[in-house]
């Protein structure tokens, strides 16, 4: 493990001290291929109290909110009043189920090297910042993302943590209680927007845009939002061999022109910019020989336009209703998760551009397919977000890479923006 006492005093960011603590964190999974850290679960945890540590040893105060939102603050020299709006910067550290070593990662490990330089230059600064790590960003277990932020963000309250269960009926509230969280007091981790001046989070693209035109830094303008829904196909089990074609309820033949019919609509030129998928799939009884019965399957509908994105959402329960009509199924459907698409605020969008342009890294204004928990922060704060690219555009899967320097260099970005910043008015 890489010290603090033993890197450069160059004021870069060191690829060195990024690697080793994605190295380090890339342990803290459930085995397996690639990362599986889920959110609230005790690995996740465990990747906080390594961040806690980090932050510990570079003389920051550290809390940790009641419901698991990990902050880090960097107090003015000689100003323990906190008196200016602070900035801030971090990101996520659960992960999906055989995710990769980046996605949230990178941009924790950038906060950490950015709290290291901004302890070690010793340049004067005028505002307090903070670096944070969102618990329970990813919406693979209990299907909304960005739960943490979002709480933060008042966009979800502890009655939401209530409802909101995993595959296995768990509730993020009793979830959170597993971990001696507080989820009765989710109010008290909602920020007032009055105490803070802007974030940023830097994070891996999760898209090939900036590798194929070879770009290091991508500066984000907009985000997409989601629309989530379990779906629940009912039909009726029976013997694949004494069982004739006509009048068959077949679940999974139900759920199929579903998947197909989501499909035809994303690929709609009228639709272009719609992500329809459908990630996971559950078949019962599963067997060869017997007819399934019922089939439960969740949908992920992306857009960067809001009204489109939950257009299409309403147009597929239409369509869903009518697949099962014609295969003698029914269906019940959950919404589970709904994020809207945001804009970052042109000011902080601005100042994260220039600092890219000053360390002369051809940055490219983008939007990101992917959510992100600066798409919740960003609901009460100015916020900004640095991409740095994906190797071939992978995430998700234990192929997703980005290198060390390619962190490096967007970390570079981001203390450059933060400086910029804190020193506005
Ligand atoms: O699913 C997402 O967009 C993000 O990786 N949580
Ligand atoms: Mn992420
Ligand atoms: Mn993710």
């Amino acid at each position: 493990m890489t010290t603090s006492d033993t890197l450069p005093r160059d004021g870069r960011a060191s690829a060195e001290a990024i690697g080793s603590l994605i190295d380090e964190f890339a342990q803290m999974s459930a085995g397996g291929p690639g990362v599986t850290r889920l959110a609230y679960s005790p690995l996740e945890r465990t990747a906080h109290e390594r961040f806690r540590e980090a932050m510990t040893e570079l003389g920051l105060t550290v809390e940790t909110d009641a419901v698991g939102n990990t902050i880090a603050t960097l107090l003015p020299e000689g100003d323990t009043a906190a008196s200016a709006a602070a900035i801030g910067t971090g990101s996520h550290l659960d992960s999906v189920p055989q995710g990769g070593r980046f996605d949230g990662i990178a941009g924790v490990a950038a906060a950490v090297e950015v709290a290291r330089l901004a302890v070690q230059d010793g340049q004067p600064r005028r505002r307090p910042w903070k670096f944070v790590v969102f618990a329970g960003e990813e919406g693979a277990r209990f299907g909304q993302a960005c739960t943490g932020s979002r709480v933060i963000a008042g966009l979800t309250t502890a009655a939401d943590l209530e409802a909101l269960t995993d595959g296995d009926g768990v509730s993020v509230a009793a979830a959170l209680l597993e971990l001696g969280l507080r989820p009765e007091a989710a109010a008290t981790a909602v920020w007032d927007a009055a105490d803070w001046h802007a974030f940023v989070e830097l994070h891996i693209e999760q898209g090939d845009v900036l590798e194929r035109d070879e770009r290091a830094i991508g500066v984000v303008d907009s985000i997409s939002g989601s629309t989530r829904m379990r779906v629940h196909v009912e039909g009726r089990s029976s013997h694949t061999g004494g069982t004739p074609m006509r009048g068959r309820r077949d679940a999974l033949v139900t759920a199929s022109r579903c998947v197909l019919a989501g499909d035809a609509i994303a690929n709609d030129p009228a639709n272009e910019g719609t992500r329809v998928s459908v990630g996971d799939i559950d078949v019962q009884p599963n067997s060869i020989t017997t007819i399934p019965g019922v089939v439960t399957f969740t949908v992920d509908i992306r857009d960067i336009d809001g009204e489109r994105q939950r257009g299409v959402a309403r147009q597929l329960e239409q369509l869903y209703r009518e697949c099962a009509a014609e295969n003698g199924t029914t269906v019940r459907i959950e919404q589970i998760g709904d994020t809207s698409p945001v804009s970052l605020q042109a000011a902080v969008v601005d100042v994260v551009e220039q600092a890219a342009i000053a360390l002369d890294t051809r940055p490219l204004r983008m939007p990101s397919g992917a959510s992100h928990d600066a798409q919740q922060i960003s609901h009460i704060i100015p916020t900004g977000m640095i991409f740095v690219p994906s190797a071939g555009g992978l995430s998700h899967v234990p192929d997703e890479f980005t290198s060390a320097e390619q962190i490096a260099r967007g970390t570079d970005v981001l203390l450059a923006a933060m400086r910029r910043l804190d020193a506005q008015p």
